[in-house]
């Protein structure tokens, strides 16, 4: 695993939780249990913490980053999908952040949010609970629904299986 520490500070890995090699963690990063940390992906816990909780996915090529002072929190069982930039948000419990999205500065994403694929969701944006957004700048499209909820769950269960299955079959090959 490509772990830093950085001015005194380690990742804190839960040994159920898979971190490809090719994810770079430096710094102040703690890290939930049964998460799936994508190749490609850099949490960079350098100017603050960043705080990911369980079952969370951070999916290849993401990024998590804070500015000095801030801190990035991603609560329990959120997607965080392919090329996602984060910096100094909060994610609350069950959101769903879409292909390459951008989620800027004190963004807060209440529970059961879902950032629609390529949303740039600008600064100090407070999302309520169980709201659909899209676009840039993102605005509220409509509703969750069940089928959405469902489909969210659904993703998270996968991600779990695919967490014990890295750990388990995972090998470099040469
Ligand atoms: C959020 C999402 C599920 C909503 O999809 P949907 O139910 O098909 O879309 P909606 O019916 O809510 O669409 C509402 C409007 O937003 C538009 N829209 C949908 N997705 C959009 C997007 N990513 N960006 C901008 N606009 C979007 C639709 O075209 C529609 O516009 P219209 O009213 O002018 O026709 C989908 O947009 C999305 O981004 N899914 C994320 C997929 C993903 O990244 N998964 C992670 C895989 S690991």
């Amino acid at each position: 695993m490509a772990l830093y520490e950085f001015e005194g500070k380690k990742p804190k890995i839960p040994s159920d939780s898979f971190v490809h090699p090719n994810a770079a963690l430096i710094g102040d990063v703690q890290l939930g249990h049964e998460c799936l940390i994508a190749p490609g992906v850099s949490i960079r816990a350098d100017f603050g913490p960043v705080i990911i909780g369980d079952r969370s996915s951070i999916q290849d090529n993401a990024v998590i980053h804070v500015y000095p002072g801030s801190q990035s929190i991603v609560e329990n069982d959120v997607t965080v999908a392919h090329s996602v930039i984060l910096h100094d948000v909060h994610i609350k419990a069950r959101c769903m952040i879409g292909i390459g999205a951008i989620v800027l500065f004190n963004v807060i994403c209440e529970e059961d949010v879902f950032v629609s694929a390529g949303s740039l969701v600008p600064r100090g944006m407070n999302i309520p609970s169980g709201k659909v957004v899209a676009g840039n700048p993102a605005k509220i499209t409509r509703d969750v629904t069940e089928k959405d909820r469902q489909a969210a769950k659904d993703g998270i269960e996968a991600y779990r299986y695919l967490c014990r299955q890295y750990l388990a079959t995972m090998r470099s090959v040469t």
